[in-house]
């Protein structure tokens, strides 16, 4: 079968009508245009190939969210099957279709018990818009209409569309088609950089507690919910203390603010576990997922609500006006069933809390932790951050971090490595089937960016 595209032009043609055609994410287009983009044709398993045949162990699951790796014939044969049979109905004109209903049987069998409803979406950013406006619905339900401030966090990411970048806590995002009314944010449980002589604990308490003052400032009669991601991606991919959670739990319990967790990167078995809020062991009361849905193969995300809230819409709610016209796409469905079934059934979340994951971890420690430039490793599964450092003993990171991570993962690319710099954090998230070999790869081809940046520096 052949792509439905001319089959091979060269890189420099792709690159010319790329750069006369397309605005890329998040970069400057005119330094990306007079640079030329990376054109990627093909992957299998982790790796990724150029138009020029180079090979990249891709550490990054594309997005993080290609969890199965690229090349999987069930996933393929799956949306091959529905598109032949139904490739397209919807869930408006009192109709329903098997895909999508065995999809949440299945979604329902892998989450704790306390969650009942799903509402699908295209993206992770359109869950969260559904989160907000669903929200602010239940507590209307409930006569609490005023009730609608959301709270998330600085530095946080929940999207690209217009609410779900006002629920983020960008800055330079915000600045970007303006902020929207009714939404705040409280800092980031970010100790490395900001928490002083403090221990983690006492900084992850701390940290907690700026949603209680902030609750009292704004009036928890006015608070709808707070919208965190359980470990924060790409403001960083920091992972909190873990006294802060609970105490979160604790604050939102206490004046009655939803809790809702971001589980777009976190969700279907990054950390080891089903979902990132069980290894941090709090119970949100919704969980917006995307990404791992489908291993990335085809858009799909959603919001889950907790039965609580589901039995108000629901029972007490009437109309709920909202839908989209690919919400529980039948071809997505289908895909999302064959992934998650592989997950489950290749035992692939379990293999990364009991020894992928762990044989990263400990791998990323032996080769990183006297390192000169690595002040800090976080992660658990298969997620992880190298945060770099100016001076280890007293935490102090360089004023320029971005630009020298950034010079990292140009390294990354050289060495045919794809790992993303944030701030000053090297991330990585490697394809969920990652085995041994390949990890052993990818430690190696990082320390190897990670050295030709320290030796730029003049660190080694
Ligand atoms: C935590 C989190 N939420 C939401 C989104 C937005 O998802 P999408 O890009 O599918 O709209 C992302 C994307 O990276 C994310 O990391």
């Amino acid at each position: 079968m052949t792509a439905p595209f001319t089959p091979k032009r060269t890189t420099e043609d792709y690159q010319a009508l790329d750069a006369a055609h397309h605005i890329h994410a998040f970069l400057d287009q005119k330094a990306l245009n007079a640079e030329g983009a990376r054109v990627m044709v093909r992957g299998q398993g982790l790796n990724l190939w150029d138009n020029d045949d180079k090979r990249y162990l891709d550490g990054m699951s594309g997005l993080w969210c290609t969890n199965l790796g690229y090349g999987r014939q069930d996933l393929t044969a799956a949306a091959t099957q529905q598109l032949e049979q139904l490739p397209y109905y919807n869930m408006f004109f009192h109709t329903t279709h098997p895909a999508v209903i065995e999809l949440s049987e299945l979604l329902f069998s892998l989450l704790p018990a306390h969650y009942s409803h799903a509402i699908y979406t295209n993206s992770g950013s359109e869950a969260n818009e559904v989160l907000i406006r669903t929200v602010r619905r239940y507590w209307q339900i409930l006569g609490k209409p005023q009730k609608k401030i959301m709270i998330g966090r600085w530095n946080g990411y929940h999207g690209s569309t217009l609410a779900s970048t006002a629920l983020g806590g960008m800055g330079f995002m915000h600045e970007m088609g303006g902020m929207l009314p009714d939404f705040a944010h409280i800092g980031e449980p970010y100790w490395y950089a900001e928490g002083g002589d403090l221990s983690p604990a006492e900084f992850g308490l701390k940290a907690a507690r700026e949603l209680e003052t902030k609750i009292l400032e704004l009036g928890a009669e006015n608070v709808a919910a707070f919208v965190a991601e359980p470990f924060q991606g790409a403001g960083g991919m920091i992972f909190p203390p873990e006294s802060y959670w609970p105490e979160i739990q604790r604050i939102c319990r206490k004046y009655d603010v939803l809790l809702c967790a971001d589980e777009v990167i976190g969700g279907f078995g990054r950390t080891g576990e089903w979902f990132a809020h069980q290894h941090f062991g709090f119970e949100p009361d919704t969980l917006s997922i995307a990404k791992g849905l489908t291993s990335g193969y085809i858009p799909m995300g959603g919001l889950v609500l907790s039965k609580r809230m589901a039995e108000v819409l629901v029972e007490q709610g009437g109309v709920f006006a909202h839908g989209l016209t690919y919400s529980g796409h039948p071809v997505a469905a289908a895909v999302a069933i064959a992934n998650l079934k592989a997950l489950r059934d290749e035992q692939i979340v379990s293999q990364v809390k009991n020894d992928t994951g762990p044989y990263l971890q400990n791998a990323l420690r032996e080769v990183f932790a006297d390192h000169p430039l690595i002040g800090e490793i976080q992660g658990t599964g298969l997620v992880a951050a190298l945060q770099f450092c100016e001076d280890k003993a007293t935490r102090k990171r360089f004023a320029n971090e971005s630009d020298i991570t950034w010079q990292c993962r140009t390294f990354g690319f050289e060495e045919g490595v794809i790992i993303r710099s944030t701030l000053g954090r090297m991330i990585m998230a490697p394809a969920l089937v990652a085995d041994h070999a390949t990890l052993d790869e990818l430690v190696e081809k990082t320390r190897r960016a990670v050295d030709r940046t320290a030796q730029q520096l003049g660190l080694l």
